[in-house]
């Protein structure tokens, strides 16, 4: 991916450095080597296209042009998720940080860290707020987000972390209470046994007076959910074609991506948003990276990404499940989202 070729890290020695980046309160601490991390991701792609049905990671929607869509889609009028989790920090904020007490307020998969503001806002009303830690594989998205943090917030240091949240939780700093924020129901984007090992791993990391907030996208009528992952505008069709680009550049891909089609479904068993690109005819692929080659028959398809849906019985059980006891949790008006803030049981 793009980022894989960007920054100072040292993809033969698999040294993590921290760069100082535009002023001196920021720093880039890169966990993510070049050659490990695209070995994992060639490895986790191969597996899913030689599964029946076939799949990839949703990492290959976010290179720069991926996280440009992803952030239209987030001011879309069918993509309701970001603005009813907005709703619902804009009036719980200030509670939340509250109930924190929050040093360091760290966000995993943290992107452009738009909403994330409103909790930094509420923190450092209270005056507890020090260090701020955005963590993300998006290495140029998040570099921009630490700079923006770092323009607005004078008093605070900001420690960004460029990383997987599967693997590198272990850079999150240790020192003092910190609410570790995990937003935008990207949580669904894991299938459950992910989410298993992912919440047990964040439960690892918190100590007794850290506190972990989540953002889950809740069940709801099936033709607001579609019409959420199929807009009229197509923003989300080219950010799910996107995809099969990012890998014909850093795969060796062929996939020509007019003879795809974007596909949202509803997975009534899963309950949870699929989305798929269906091939308009016969395709043979092949992937050098992998030395794959793939053949997919007229309205056969790939899926690219699960989008869970949840109850919030199911988001409590997960959460307990994983040794993470819910304080409290909060709804917007509609109850579409829910925000549940844990501790350490
Ligand atoms: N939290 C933001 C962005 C969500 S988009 C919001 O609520 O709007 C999902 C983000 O997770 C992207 O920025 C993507 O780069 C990041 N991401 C996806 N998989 C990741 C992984 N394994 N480790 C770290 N970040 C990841
Ligand atoms: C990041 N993630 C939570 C988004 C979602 O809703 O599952 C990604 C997305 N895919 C299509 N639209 C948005």
């Amino acid at each position: 991916m793009s980022r894989a070729a960007a920054g100072s890290r040292d993809a033969a020695t698999g040294a993590t450095p921290v760069d100082q980046d535009h002023d001196d309160r920021v720093t880039v601490e890169v966990r993510l080597r070049a050659s490990a991390w695209a070995g994992h991701l060639a490895e986790q792609t191969a597996t899913g296209l030689r599964d029946r049905p076939p799949w990839t990671p949703p990492v290959w929607f976010y290179d720069q042009v991926g996280s440009e869509l992803f952030d239209r889609i987030t001011r879309l009028e069918e993509y309701y998720p970001t603005r009813a989790e907005r709703s619902i920090l804009a009036e719980r904020a200030g509670t939340i940080a509250a109930l924190s007490g929050a040093e360091t307020l760290a966000e995993l998969g943290s992107g452009t860290s738009d909403k994330t503001v409103l909790l930094l806002d509420a923190l450092e009303r209270r005056g507890t707020l020090r260090r701020v830690v955005p963590f993300d594989v998006s290495e140029e998205v998040l570099r921009d987000a630490a700079a923006t943090i770092a323009r607005r917030h004078d008093g605070v240091a900001v420690h960004a972390v460029v990383g997987d949240f599967h693997e590198h939780l272990g850079a999150l700093p240790t020192d003092g209470p910190c609410l570790l924020a995990f937003l935008g129901s990207t949580i669904g984007n894991l299938d459950a046994a992910e989410r298993r090992r992912f919440l047990s791993s964040v439960r690892s990391t918190l100590d007794g007076d850290d506190r972990f907030l989540l953002g889950t996208d809740l069940v709801k009528d099936r033709t607001r959910l579609v019409s959420a992952y199929d807009d009229a505008q197509g923003v989300t069709a080219r950010f799910n074609l996107n995809a099969l680009a990012v890998m014909n550049r850093e795969l060796g891909g062929d996939f020509e991506l007019a003879a795809w089609r974007h596909r949202a479904v509803f997975d009534e068993e899963f309950q949870r948003i699929e989305m798929h690109v269906v091939a308009q005819e016969d395709q043979a692929v092949r992937l050098e990276a992998l030395d794959l080659d793939l053949e997919v028959a007229a309205a056969g398809w790939i899926r690219t990404e699960i989008s869970t849906k949840f109850t919030a019985d199911q988001v409590e059980r997960e959460l307990t499940g994983a040794g993470l006891e819910p304080v409290d949790s909060w709804t917007d008006e509609r109850g579409d989202f829910l925000l549940t803030l844990a501790r350490p049981s």
